[in-house]
C-alpha cells in the first residue's frame, strides 16, 4: 500500500470521500473535510513502545503514524517544534484544590501552537509542489506559516490580516521571514472570507484551519500531552477558542487514541472564549445551537477575535463527544490571571490567559470538581503581546500591576526606593 492510500478526506456532514492529494477544503455539499487515516496496523502497546523508542526525533515524526502516516519521514519541513514543557502549578493555586498542569505551546519555534499545525501543512504543500501558500490570521497562523514556507524554499507566503488588530511583534514576524504582507482594512472574519475566495480562484494553497491537513499537525499537542503523563488520561483539557480549529485537532486526536485503545477513558473537554467574541459559549449556552455569527470586539485576546468560527460544526461535534462544556471571561479576568501566570515565571500571552481565567471560573462553579486533574493549553508566549502587558503594568488600579521605577542614575536615589 503507497502511503498516500493510508488517507483521505472525508466530509463531516454528509460523508463524502475525496483523494487526499486534492486541494481540496470543503465538500462539493459544503460541509467541512476532515482527514480519515487507515490506522489499522496500529496496535496500542506497540505504537506505545515505538513512540518511547523515538524520544529524540522531532515530536511529528515520533507520532507520525497517527498524524500523518501518508507523509515520507524525509519530506518533512520542520523547524524542531514541540516537545514543549508541560508545567505542574498545582502548589502555586492551592486555593484551587485542583491538580493544574499547564502545556505551553508558546515555547515553539514561533512562539505559538500553531507550529504544530504547519509542519503538517507546510509540508503536505511541498509534497502537493504547491509554490503559493496563504492564509488570514489574527497574527500566529501568519508567523508560523511564513516562517515553514521560508523554511521549506521556493514556496511564497501571502499572509492576509486585519490592520491594526495584531501585535507589533506578530506583525513583523512574516515580515521577517519574507512573505507578503498585506493589512486590511477589516477584521479577521473578513480576511478569512477574502482568503476563502482567493484560494478558490487561484492556484494558491489555503493553510487556515479550515486546511484538515493543518489539524492533524495539531493533533500533536494532546498526544504529546498523553505521552508526558505516561498516558495517565487527566479530568480536563482546558483550551482558548478562536476559529475553533484547535478544539477540533484535540479532540479528534484524542478520540483517535481511545479509539486505539492508547489511553483507557476519555478527558472532558472545556473551551473558552471571551465576553467580545463568544460564538461558541453562546451555542453552548442554548444547547449547542446552529452558530449566529458575531462581529467580534476588541479585546487584548486579539487572537481569538473571531465571530464567525469555520470549524464551528467540528468543534461543536467534538465538545458533545467529550460531554464538553464552554465558557465565557471578561478582560478584567484574562489580563489579571495572565499577569498572575507570569508572577509564577511562565510567560503567557493573553488568549492562553483566557483559558486560565475560564478554569477558575469553571472551578468556582464547581463544573470542575474538586481533586480533579486539568490540563490547560497555553497557546503562545507572553512576549508576542508587550504592549498590552506594558499597559497592564503601568496601571496601578490593576490587582497585580508591577510599575517600573524610573529614577536618575544615582546610588542614594536607588537606595532610597529599596528602602536600604
Ligand atoms: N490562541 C492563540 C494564541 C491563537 O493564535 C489562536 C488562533 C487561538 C488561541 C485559537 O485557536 O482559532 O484554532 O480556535 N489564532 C488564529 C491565527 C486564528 O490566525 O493566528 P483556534
Amino acid at each position: 500500500m503507497s502511503p498516500q492510500s493510508q488517507s483521505k478526506f472525508i466530509c463531516i456532514e454528509c460523508g463524502e470521500s475525496y483523494s487526499i492529494t486534492e486541494r481540496r477544503y470543503r465538500c462539493d455539499c459544503g460541509g467541512l473535510l476532515e482527514v480519515i487515516h487507515d490506522l489499522s496496523s496500529i496496535t496500542a502497546d506497540k505504537w506505545r513502545r515505538q513512540v518511547n523508542e523515538k524520544q529524540d526525533e522531532v515530536a511529528f515524526l515520533r507520532y507520525l503514524g497517527i498524524l500523518m502516516p501518508s507523509l515520507e519521514p524525509d519530506s518533512i519541513i520542520t523547524l524542531d517544534e514541540g516537545d514543549t514543557p508541560l508545567y505542574n502549578v498545582t502548589e502555586e493555586f492551592p486555593s484551587m484544590r485542583i491538580e493544574l498542569l499547564m502545556k505551553h505551546e508558546g515555547m515553539n519555534p514561533t512562539l505559538s501552537f500553531k507550529d504544530r499545525g504547519m509542519v503538517a501543512g507546510v509540508s503536505w504543500a511541498k509534497h502537493l509542489g504547491c509554490e503559493y501558500v496563504m492564509c488570514a490570521s489574527t497574527g500566529d497562523t501568519s508567523a508560523s506559516m511564513a516562517a515553514y514556507a521560508a523554511r521549506a524554499g521556493g514556496m511564497a507566503g501571502i499572509v492576509l490580516l486585519p490592520k491594526g488588530k495584531i501585535s507589533q511583534e506578530q506583525l513583523v514576524q512574516p515580515i521577517s521571514y519574507g512573505a507578503v504582507t498585506i493589512g486590511l482594512e477589516t477584521d479577521f472574519d473578513g480576511c478569512m472570507k477574502l482568503v476563502q475566495e482567493l484560494t478558490a480562484k487561484h492556484a494558491i494553497y489555503l493553510l487556515n484551519s479550515m486546511n484538515s491537513v493543518r489539524i492533524e499537525g495539531q493533533k500533536a499537542i494532546g498526544i504529546e500531552t498523553l505521552h508526558q503523563l505516561n498516558w495517565e488520561v487527566p479530568d480536563w483539557f482546558v483550551i482558548p477558542v478562536g476559529n475553533a480549529g484547535n478544539i477540533s485537532a484535540l479532540g479528534k486526536g484524542l478520540r483517535e487514541l481511545k479509539e486505539l485503545g492508547i489511553i483507557n477513558r476519555l478527558p472532558r473537554l472545556a473551551g473558552v472564549q471571551t465576553v467580545s467574541a463568544s460564538p461558541l459559549y453562546e451555542s453552548f449556552r442554548d444547547g449547542f445551537a446552529e452558530l449566529v455569527p458575531q462581529v467580534a470586539e476588541a479585546t487584548e485576546a486579539s487572537a481569538i477575535r473571531i465571530g464567525n468560527p469555520v470549524s464551528f460544526k467540528k468543534a461543536i461535534r467534538e465538545l458533545k463527544y467529550f460531554e464538553g462544556v464552554m465558557e465565557v471571561v471578561t478582560e478584567q479576568e484574562l489580563t489579571d490571571w495572565k499577569a498572575r501566570i507570569e508572577r509564577i515565571g511562565i510567560a503567557i500571552c493573553p488568549n492562553s490567559a483566557v483559558a486560565v481565567a475560564g478554569v477558575k471560573k469553571l472551578v468556582d462553579s464547581e463544573v470542575i470538581a474538586e481533586g480533579e486533574k486539568v490540563v490547560v493549553v497555553l497557546t503562545a508566549h507572553g512576549s508576542k503581546f508587550s504592549s498590552s502587558a506594558m499597559e497592564y503594568h503601568e496601571n496601578a488600579d490593576n490587582r497585580y500591576a508591577n510599575q517600573p521605577v524610573y529614577l536618575p542614575p544615582d546610588l542614594s536615589a536607588i537606595e532610597k526606593e529599596l528602602k536600604l
